[in-house]
């Protein structure tokens, strides 16, 4: 089949790409554009093309399958050349999104015209490259370098609206693109025609902004290189001639292709997208959830419903009693009005999100729900007399969920008519930020209710990996390890300050410690002490002597650090290393580097058992789970890439 056609109306010729899925720049795209050019050029009746695309979205890039290949002709620098040199004026008529090489082709165009639906950006950073035709020789030639600066360093992508009004594109239609894009180019034909977008002339800013940038940058990248280097394109483009800007594009494109990075970037990229869809599922319709119920409005509760808020899912909440109701609605309210202050919701829209929460301590209110989410305290007992109360007022087919951390589910589950409507859906703290969902079906989870909770995710805007059943799931079972990998350095003398700068270094924004003396020590603690409880052998961590002397973390002014009061930076504590002393056996001497590759071999040990009892399906879903779930840093790929340990 043809990736493209061409067809004439009049003067206008309307080439038409259909490359499904996304329409991105395969080499026999490239080709067929590269040949539509010579062959409109030589068609003396036609004067101007339209450029469109069939399916859900404009081109929305280059082919990143292709990336582990040889680049093979034509490139798409020179294709962007030709079709801004064609002897007729080319438009690009846009709709979904124009991303990379897609908005590279349009920016090749001599007019951009998009639906106020669309979108275009150049998220080229976010595989770990910089945009390879062009993006940031010509972005600022059209929208200035500042803005050019952003759209780029950033990679996120702007709508059509706010486009329109950083000249990246010329008219904003609200339907019907096709028939608006052939006005525009016949009312186009009718004027001069503006110079091609290479020609137009950039003002470069002088050194301070760059310096500035830079730092902001930096501190935006966290670790990650790309940016960086599109930075260093985009003052290139702003100080030398067009050529030797695209050159220099060109060269560094090619460099991080190759990288480690981008290579990285890649792995996650696609393992984003292979996550939602499970094979096991492709035939299995999910139930429609449309009224969700969530019981317990702590921390965890207030979070998940702010998040079927967010996406516009009514919510009843049911708390125990009237005080911790009130506690509750609180909770969620400062969460939306967080958000105002943020700029990220008009108070309207807040006042809109608490609409749509009915607030109450009557589980009866549940009965036309179809879906009810758990978050009550981390108890069995508790948890078993929530569901019984379920079973009984809810309809027999609406999903029910327990967003317990460690518990195990079946159990949670034993004796509820209709288990088949039951699922573990492990949100994370905070439950309406954080994109890891934990999906854990039990045994009797029938296909639907799974296929239900996949389809959660994607209404939330949440990445869904599903975990077989064991403590701590996927993510705090590797964040168990990982702890203890930490503790271990330690007690063979390492540092803690030099354990937390090494998984800094790394990419992480905290350390192990630091990022416990956040979190409160006390929950793993009363975790472990539950199951010593229960008659396991689980042997005392160094954790469990500061919680017994009361160093319970930042909030007790002290945990792994001391703390000033008011003053969240950790300082080193006496007081730790006099409880520890008779603890810490070896005088080791590790390097950052080692001490990070250690930690991260550790993770990827664990991932690896999880992988071998079943628990997790892919490799890559564990990355996802670290990167999404635990703050791993995106561009190392998750600690299963990172050591080359998929398997
Ligand atoms: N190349 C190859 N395949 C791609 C692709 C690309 N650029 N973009 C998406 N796909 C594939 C996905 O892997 C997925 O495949 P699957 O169905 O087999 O799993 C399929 O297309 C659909 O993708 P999504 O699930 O993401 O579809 P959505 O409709 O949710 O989103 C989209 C559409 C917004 C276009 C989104 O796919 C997207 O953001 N794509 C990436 C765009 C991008 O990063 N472009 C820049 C590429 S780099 C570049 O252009 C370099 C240049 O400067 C030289
Ligand atoms: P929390 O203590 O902040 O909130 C629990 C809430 O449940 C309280 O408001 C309490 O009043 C309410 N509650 C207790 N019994 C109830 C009942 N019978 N009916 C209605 N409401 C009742 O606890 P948190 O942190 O929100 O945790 C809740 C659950 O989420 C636990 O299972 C926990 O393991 C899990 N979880 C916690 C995470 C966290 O980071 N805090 C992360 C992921 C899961």
């Amino acid at each position: 089949m043809s990736v493209l056609t061409i067809a004439r109306d009049g003067a206008i010729a309307t080439v038409t790409v259909d490359n499904p899925p996304v329409n991105a720049l395969s080499q026999a795209l490239r080709q067929g554009l590269w040949d539509a050019v010579a062959t409109l050029d030589a068609d003396p009746e036609i004067r101007a093309v339209v450029l469109i695309c069939a399916g859900r979205t404009f081109i929305a890039g280059a082919d990143v399958t292709e990336f582990g290949k040889p680049p093979q002709e034509p490139h798409l620098p020179d294709l962007v050349d030709r079709i801004e040199d064609a002897q007729k004026p080319w438009i690009a008529a846009i709709h979904g999104s124009a991303l990379g090489g897609g908005f590279e082709v349009a920016m090749g165009c001599r007019f951009r015209v998009a639906l106020d639906s669309a979108s275009v950006g150049l998220p080229e950073v976010t595989l770990g490259i910089v945009p390879g035709a062009s993006g940031t020789v010509r972005t600022p030639r059209l929208a200035g370098v500042e803005a050019a600066v952003d759209l780029v360093t950033s990679g996120k992508p702007v709508r059509a609206a706010k486009a329109l009004s950083l000249g990246l594109i010329d008219a904003v239609f609200a339907d019907d693109l096709h028939t608006n894009a052939l006005a525009f180019a016949r009312e186009a034909l009718t004027r001069d025609l503006p110079p091609p977008v290479s020609l137009r002339p950039i003002t470069a800013p002088n050194a301070a902004f760059w310096e500035d940038r830079r730092k902001t940058v930096t501190k935006a990248a966290k670790g990650a290189e790309a940016p960086l280097r599109a930075l260093d394109c985009l003052r290139k483009a702003a100080e030398a001639p067009f050529a030797e800007a695209m050159a220099y594009e060109r060269q560094t494109f090619l460099d991080l292709r190759g990288s480690d990075q981008a290579a990285a970037l890649r792995h996650v990229f696609f393992a984003e997208r292979a996550a939602p869809r499970p094979a096991h599922l492709r035939d299995v319709g999910p139930l429609p959830l449309r009224r969700a119920g969530v019981i317990g409005g702590g921390t965890m509760g207030a979070g998940i419903a702010a998040a079927l808020r967010d996406a516009g899912i009514p919510v009843t909440l049911i708390e125990r009693d009237d005080e911790a109701l009130a506690r509750g609605t609180a909770t969620l309210r400062a969460i939306f009005d967080g958000a105002v202050k943020r700029g990220k919701l008009t108070d309207a829209q807040a006042d809109g999100r608490m609409a749509g929460v009915a607030a109450t301590t009557d589980y009866a209110a549940l009965s036309d729900a179809d879906l009810v989410i758990e978050a009550v305290f981390e108890d069995i007992a508790v948890k078993r007399a929530v569901l019984d109360q379920l079973a009984a007022v809810c309809r027999p087919d609406a999903v029910l969920a327990t967003n317990t951390s460690y518990l195990d589910p079946r159990l949670i589950a034993e004796g509820l008519p209709n288990p088949g409507r039951f699922i573990g859906l492990h949100f994370f703290s905070p439950a309406n930020v954080m994109r890891l969902l934990e999906i854990v079906p039990v045994p009797e989870t029938a296909p639907q209710t799974l296929a239900s909770g996949f389809a959660l995710a994607r209404m939330l805007n949440k990445i869904p990996v599903q975990s077989g059943i064991c403590e701590g799931f996927i993510g705090n079972r590797i964040l168990k390890r990982y702890r203890a990998g930490a503790e271990a350095l330690l007690r063979q003398g390492v540092p803690i300050a030099d354990i937390d700068a090494a998984m800094r270094g790394y990419g992480f924004a905290m350390g192990p410690f630091e990022a416990q003396d956040l979190g409160g020590l006390d929950i793993a603690f009363l975790q472990r002490e539950g199951a010593r409880a229960a008659g396991r052998d689980v042997p005392e961590t160094l954790g469990d002597i500061l919680v017994r002397a009361g160093r319970k973390g930042q909030k007790t002014g002290g945990g792994w650090y001391d703390y000033a009061p008011g003053d969240r930076r950790p300082q080193p504590s006496t007081a730790v290393s006099d409880l520890l002393a008779g603890r810490i056996t070896g005088a080791v001497q590790m390097d950052h580097d080692a001490i990070a590759r250690h930690l991260v071999a550790e993770m990827a040990a664990e991932g690896r058992a999880i992988l071998d009892e079943g628990i997790a399906a892919r490799a890559s879903d564990i990355d996802l789970v670290e990167i999404h779930g635990y703050g791993f840093p995106r561009w190392r790929g998750g600690p299963m890439f990172a050591t080359g340990r998929q398997g």
